[in-house]
């Protein structure tokens, strides 16, 4: 198992992983460099390719909470510094709203560096009933694009500037649907951030080249778990990505899966 102790919001190890992303592959991988292991698998090879990463903060039982919603903070530092220099490496930042009511997360890229001329990721809701409150933090005017998903025929959301995708919803959003609208408006390297019920229909549906686990040293013992896939017969049916695994400070585990 690797481990990375690199995580200051700009070391030069994380500036030459942007060098790299932000070149679409021209700029060849930076040797020596203890972050590329990580990292490098989740820079463009080329220019309009899609990339779709899922990510998943949990305890060693995969809670990702308490049964009161607890969940501040499950893993250490690192973790949210390698959150947003996942943000900092996509186009858009996907969450369901139910994570929205729960954290009113920001949703920004503020604990890493990301490169200089490219547009923060646009923040993107999945709210098919219309549950998004106006005053939500992930939709501030700040220069990135804020992006509300809803069902055929319901309404815009009324936000000055927040861009309204209508995605059929009939048996809910099918994520390839999703994932064809974002495409539709110039998306193509998306982080699905959570929570369990949108990362899980990523999953169950075929739609993530990679998944990061983000596993933490404590067992909490009750409360929701971050993946409910459809009941299973047989481990034959399993799903077997390929896995890196690499060591955080205080204790994280980051496993790091290839679909
Ligand atoms: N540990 C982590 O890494 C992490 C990351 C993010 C969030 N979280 C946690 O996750 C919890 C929230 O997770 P959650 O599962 O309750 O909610 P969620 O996945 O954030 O949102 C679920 C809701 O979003 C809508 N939605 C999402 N995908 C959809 C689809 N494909 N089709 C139709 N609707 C879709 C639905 O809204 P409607 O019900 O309105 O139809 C659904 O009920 C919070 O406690 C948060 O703290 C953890």
């Amino acid at each position: 198992m690797d481990a990375i102790v690199d995580w200051d919001r700009d070391t030069p190890q994380w500036l030459a992983v942007l060098a790299a992303a932000g070149g679409c592959g021209s700029v060849p991988a930076p040797l020596h460099n203890a972050l590329w292991p990580l990292y490098g698998p989740l820079t463009p090879a080329k220019s309009g390719e899609d990339f779709i990463i899922g990510q998943l903060g949990q305890s060693l039982d995969g809670r990702i909470a308490t049964p009161t919603g607890h969940s501040h903070y499950i893993n250490g530092k690192a973790a949210i510094v390698h959150l947003h220099r996942l943000r900092a490496l996509v186009d858009a930042v996907v969450v369901g709203i139910g994570t929205v009511v729960a954290d009113d997360p920001q949703l920004n890229v503020r604990h890493a560096a990301m490169n200089k001329g490219t547009l923060p990721p646009a923040r993107v809701v999945i709210d098919p009933s219309g549950r998004l409150a106006s005053t939500a933090k992930c939709l501030t005017e700040d220069g990135a694009r804020r992006i509300v998903l809803r069902g055929m025929g319901a309404d815009h959301v009324s936000v000055s500037g927040v861009e309204t995708l209508h995605v059929p919803s009939a048996g809910g959003m099918k994520p390839a649907d999703i994932l064809a609208a974002l495409r539709g408006i110039g998306l193509r390297r998306i982080l699905v951030e959570g929570g369990a019920h949108t990362l899980s229909r990523f999953l169950q549906a075929g739609c993530l080249n990679r998944l990061h686990i983000m596993t933490a040293p404590m067992i909490i013992g009750s409360g929701p778990i971050g993946l409910h896939l459809a009941d299973i017969d047989n481990l034959s049916a399993a799903l077997r990505p390929r896995v890196a695994s690499f060591a955080l400070p205080e204790g994280d585990i980051l496993f790091d899966c290839a679909f």
